[in-house]
């Protein structure tokens, strides 16, 4: 079991801490602060414990390039703005990174983007040896990086002696875990997106644990295809049919209910400045879907309303879109009056919630896209595991 950062002793200690500041920026200001905030629980303890603190992030991924629109800079200049002062560090590592963490307790340094170097996502050692020099206490609090093995996340982890899982990384496994262990049932889990490719594991390890399984978004659509349905013009995987054979079969030997949509909101093209409700659940041959119909979403928020435990990730359509967004907002709006426990995860259904307004309804909302699937596929994350 990791050590949690309370754990540690940060008085006087130059602390590198792995966050995930991996924001939107625009124009170099910064869109969403949400993963800002959620990393502030352990950087406020840290600093209130003396720390001299260091805080680490990617943000994009510039392939170890320097990318000047992928600067942290703009982040260092939102934290010195809103939070307190912040030492922005040009470079990772070497002596821009050496001057920038000389610093009093309490007080904190951000560096430039790891990414701007090859060795963080290949976990040179040589990289993992430079950023080893800057610190003496290790934490990570990067839930949305803990999936990658790269050389701040798990080499610098494997290195350091004393290291530490921070507040964020604690709760958001705290609620996958239950997720997977002792979810209260029954437990549904809505599933959306483009693509089943991207789903597989995440879908069977969830037929190990959920009741019911609701799926939208076009993945729907090779569902539909590869059960005899005409999905028209639909974005379908062709090559998927054996992953949908195979995961139909697996409904039913383990007894989950395997929900697809009733109906749809279709339209000739993409760019379409109209959805058009297609009460079947066939879609005619010159049309695509583009979103659940209203029947879709009475079918599943009844549904969902006969449930304890809801994990939501992936939207059910084209949300970006108004003409294409109501069954998302539907069930967005459905979970946000919901009794059950209720998380979101994944950067489309994330922005959903937030765009309904509803995101301090639900009880908890992820920072971790990948990581979350991840963690709901194999039950552990490297950047967690290798905190001992
Ligand atoms: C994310 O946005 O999911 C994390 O910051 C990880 O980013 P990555 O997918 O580029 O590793």
């Amino acid at each position: 079991m990791a050590k949690s950062i309370t754990d540690l002793q940060l008085e006087g200690k130059k602390v590198f801490m792995r966050v995930d500041f991996n924001v939107p920026l625009k124009d170099g200001k910064v869109q969403d602060d949400t993963r800002i905030a959620e990393a502030m629980k352990s950087i406020e303890y840290a600093r209130s414990q003396g720390a001299k603190l260091i805080l680490a992030s990617h943000l994009g991924r510039p392939k170890g390039e320097r990318v000047p629109e992928m600067s942290l800079k703009p982040v260092a200049d939102y934290i010195s703005e809103k939070y307190f002062p912040v030492t922005f560090a040009a470079d990772c590592i070497g002596p821009e990174a050496q001057a920038a963490g000389k610093l009093n307790n309490g007080e904190v340094a951000l560096l430039e983007n790891l990414r701007f170097h090859k060795g963080e996502e290949k976990n040179y050692p040589e990289f993992v040896d430079e950023l080893a020099q800057l610190a003496e206490v290790y934490v990570n609090d990067a839930f949305g990086t803990c999936h990658r093995e790269h050389a701040s996340v798990y080499g610098l982890a494997a290195k350091m002696e004393e290291k530490g899982a921070g507040f964020l990384v604690a709760k958001e496994i705290s609620y996958f875990e239950k997720l997977l262990k002792s979810a209260d049932k029954p437990f549904a889990a809505i599933l959306g997106g483009a693509k089943v490719s991207d789903k597989i594991g995440v879908i069977e390890s969830l037929m190990e644990r959920a009741d019911r399984i609701l799926i939208g978004g076009a993945m729907a659509y090779t569902f539909l295809k590869f059960m005899g349905r005409n999905v028209g013009k639909s974005l379908v995987e062709e090559d998927q049919k054996d992953t949908v054979d195979r995961i139909l079969a697996k409904a039913k030997e383990k007894n989950v209910e395997l929900l697809l949509p009733v109906d749809h909101v279709a339209a000739k093209e993409f760019n379409s400045p109209e959805g058009i409700d297609v009460g079947d659940p066939d879609i005619p041959d010159d049309m695509m879907g583009l979103d659940i119909g209203h029947e879709t979403v009475e079918l599943y928020t009844k549904t969902l309303g006969e449930c304890k435990t809801v994990l939501w990730n992936g939207p059910m359509g084209v949300f970006e879109k108004e003409q294409f967004a109501a069954g998302t907002f539907a069930i967005a709006n459905f979970l946000g009056d919901s009794d059950a426990t209720v998380v979101v995860g994944g950067g489309d259904s994330v922005s959903a919630v937030k765009m309904a307004g509803i995101a301090d309804k639900i009880d908890h909302i992820s920072t971790g896209g990948g990581a979350s699937l991840e963690y709901l596929e194999f039950g552990k994350l490297p950047g967690v595991e290798i905190l001992g």
